[in-house]
């Protein structure tokens, strides 16, 4: 199955990908690593894998609308059978997803509902700590508009919060969870696929 993923930072769900490729665990090839930052990391990740690292930035003349359908023209041309947002930032309209349907992903470091947009994993331990919830979770599901954070649900799981965690600690035991959790759901995509094609 061919993947085009969708970043603007770090990359490091991008790296679970990539090293989930390369042991043979994810039967996958990711075709293109399209961020809308420049300087994010994860272009690194896929240069060093052999992969098309592209940047897409809107320019300062072009609107939302004008942007999508470009980003959506690029993203086509590489055929992805799956689109995978780990860590885009970056709100997408329909211009863009009304081209891919079913077959656009995110990522999300909380559970359904909690915490849309930036700063989840500290506004959950914030909340924890404020007795409002006693665990958080993390979330893959698909983006069929332009909500933020939100759509069908294809995984969820849940993460603990320890009452001796620190902020840090707390974001990497939800990473690991994310990076475990989305390559098994990328998985699970590719074996439906396949299903459904046989
Ligand atoms: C992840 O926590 C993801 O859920 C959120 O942004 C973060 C991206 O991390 N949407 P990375 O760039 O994959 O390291």
């Amino acid at each position: 199955a061919g993947l085009v993923v969708l970043i603007s930072g770090n990359g490091s769900n991008l790296q679970a990908i990539l090293d989930a490729i390369s042991t043979g665990e994810l039967p996958a090839e990711v075709r293109a690593v399209i961020s809308n930052k420049k300087d994010a990391y994860g272009l690194e990740r896929a240069r060093k894998a052999g992969v098309p690292a592209v940047v897409k930035s809107r320019r300062s003349d072009q609107n939302r609308a004008e942007y999508d359908t470009e980003l959506a023209n690029l993203v086509a041309g590489y055929q992805p059978d799956l689109i995978v947002l780990a860590g885009w930032m970056r709100l997408l309209t329909l211009n863009f997803l009304g081209r891919f349907p079913g077959r656009v992903i995110n990522l999300h470091p909380a559970l359904p509902g909690m915490f849309p947009g930036v700063d989840a994993i500290e506004r959950a331990y914030e909340a924890y700590h404020r007795g409002e919830i006693k665990y958080t979770g993390i979330m893959v599901h698909y983006v069929p508009d332009e909500g933020v954070d939100i759509g069908p649900i294809i995984n969820q799981q849940i993460v603990e919060i320890r009452p001796s965690d620190t902020l840090e600690e707390l974001e990497m035991r939800v990473h690991a969870c994310e990076h475990e959790l989305l390559v098994k759901t990328i998985q699970q995509l590719i074996n439906q696929m396949e299903e459904e094609d046989a």
